[in-house]
């Protein structure tokens, strides 16, 4: 199958970009998809993603990268994951909604469940 979209370069990729275009399509007919690209240092992880976001026009790509030195800050990953859902706070239910404002530190509280964050 030919693609409307060319492979940007990516060399002997072929199967990895097939796997990519499968969550895609997955996750553009609304099925939640997970799929961890993982492999040695420049051996072409990011290259694929970018491959992948590439292809995603009309979806909205979140993006976070681990810091080490934010390891010890609570929610920190998550912070830069859903910060640009913030918007949408008020269409979950009331629970969440608290737990995530606390975990943001837009509200005040105790240590919100984690299981109401996730
Ligand atoms: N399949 C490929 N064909 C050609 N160049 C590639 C391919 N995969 C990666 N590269 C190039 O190799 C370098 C390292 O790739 P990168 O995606 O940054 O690796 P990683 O994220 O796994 O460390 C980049 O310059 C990238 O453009
Ligand atoms: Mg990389």
């Amino acid at each position: 199958m030919t693609s409307s979209t060319p492979r940007q370069g990516l060399h002997g990729r072929r199967d990895e970009c097939q796997a990519l275009d499968q969550v895609l399509a997955g996750a553009r007919a609304g099925q939640s998809r997970v799929l961890i690209l993982r492999g040695e240092a420049g051996v072409g992880k990011s290259a694929l993603v970018e491959y992948l976001v590439a292809k995603a026009s009309g979806c909205r790509v979140l993006r976070a990268a681990g810091v080490e030195s934010e390891m010890e800050l609570a929610f920190a990953g998550l912070h830069q994951l859903c910060l640009p859902l913030m918007g949408h706070l008020d269409r979950l239910p009331g629970p969440q909604r608290d737990a995530l404002s606390v975990a943001f530190g837009l509200s005040a509280g105790n240590v919100p469940d984690r299981f109401l964050v996730g």
